[in-house]
């Protein structure tokens, strides 16, 4: 085999690497996946693998600029009528720097507004669920409902990350064996690595119960890790990854406005049905987040 031709197997090059991204960054190429209709088995291979993946454009930006435009009129009713909690979960107010009120996390979103339940009603979401977590439903009324993070970064501002976590401290909390909890993000802004977002650790939701409890301090490292994958996103994509997987919410390195970055959450249930009300008690979990500062 001559030397022309071992040249010409090697692929062509990747664009240079955005330096402020981690090093595994450099390392990982993660792929401009997208979902038609169902999940391909490179879709599947790539999730089971890493334990996330991203699909670029699961909508249009037009769509997920409908959305955040609904997100702020429910975010401007729910600030004038001075709500503190919807179905027994609590409302993290903040203050933007001109003053005005927002929410960091806004629960039962689908509930409130009629433009999100309907986005909910994309078949592909089902189909998400058939393939990665067969059995489980979403559940508009079930748990916090569709949630909508509002990330911003400056003084008035109470959600501005999240430290390190998997979503499993419920399993263990039970003695069970730690189920795939299956987080499916859709992006209604931007997510540059200057505005913080998604940091995971790749392949880590496979890890044991000891190690679950003991590589990190759950919620209070907020520390980057040498060996962390940023998963950046832009407004119409959607991002799914493994509960079990380590998982942080970088703080952004941009302040004020520029910071803002709105992630929607579904609700994905598995288990009885366990309905919510406006006659609901709060969660201990949301006594115990308080006493952490979230
Ligand atoms: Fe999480």
């Amino acid at each position: 085999m001559s030397f022309a031709q071992d040249s010409a197997a090697v692929p062509s090059p990747q664009p240079p690497p955005d330096p402020s991204l981690p090093r595994a960054n450099r390392v990982i190429h993660i792929p401009d996946f997208r979902l038609e209709h169902r999940l391909t088995a490179e879709h599947i291979d790539f999730f089971e693998t890493y334990g996330f993946i991203r699909f670029k454009g699961f909508a249009s930006r037009d769509t997920a600029a409908g959305l955040y435009a609904a997100f702020n009129a429910l975010t401007a009713d729910l600030v004038a009528r001075d709500t503190s909690e919807i179905n027994g979960v609590p409302l993290i107010k903040g203050r933007r720097d001109d003053g005005s009120a927002f929410y960091g996390r806004i629960p039962f979103v689908s509930l409130q507004r009629e433009e999100f339940r309907e986005f909910l009603g994309d078949p592909r979401f089902q189909a998400i669920i058939e393939d990665l977590a067969p059995g489980s439903r979403i559940g508009h009324d079930e748990r916090d409902g569709l949630v909508v993070n509002c990330f911003r970064n400056h003084a008035g501002a109470k959600y501005k990350n999240l430290g390190w976590h998997t979503d499993s401290l419920r399993d263990i909390a039970y003695l069970e064996k730690p189920r795939r909890y299956l987080n499916v993000g859709f992006s209604l802004s931007d997510s540059p690595t200057r505005v913080g977002g998604l940091r995971v650790l790749p392949c880590t939701h496979n890890q044991s119960i000891a190690s679950m409890l003991t590589t990190k301090a759950h919620f209070l490292d907020m520390k980057p890790d040498p060996n962390e994958l940023a998963i950046t996103t832009e407004a119409g994509d959607l991002t799914l990854h493994d509960g079990r997987l380590w998982h942080r919410t970088a703080l952004a390195q941009v302040t004020g406005d520029a910071s803002e970055r709105c992630v929607m959450y579904l609700p994905v249930m598995d288990g009885p049905r366990k309905p919510k009300t406006a006659a609901s008690a709060t969660p201990f979990y949301f006594h115990l987040k308080k006493l952490l500062g979230y």
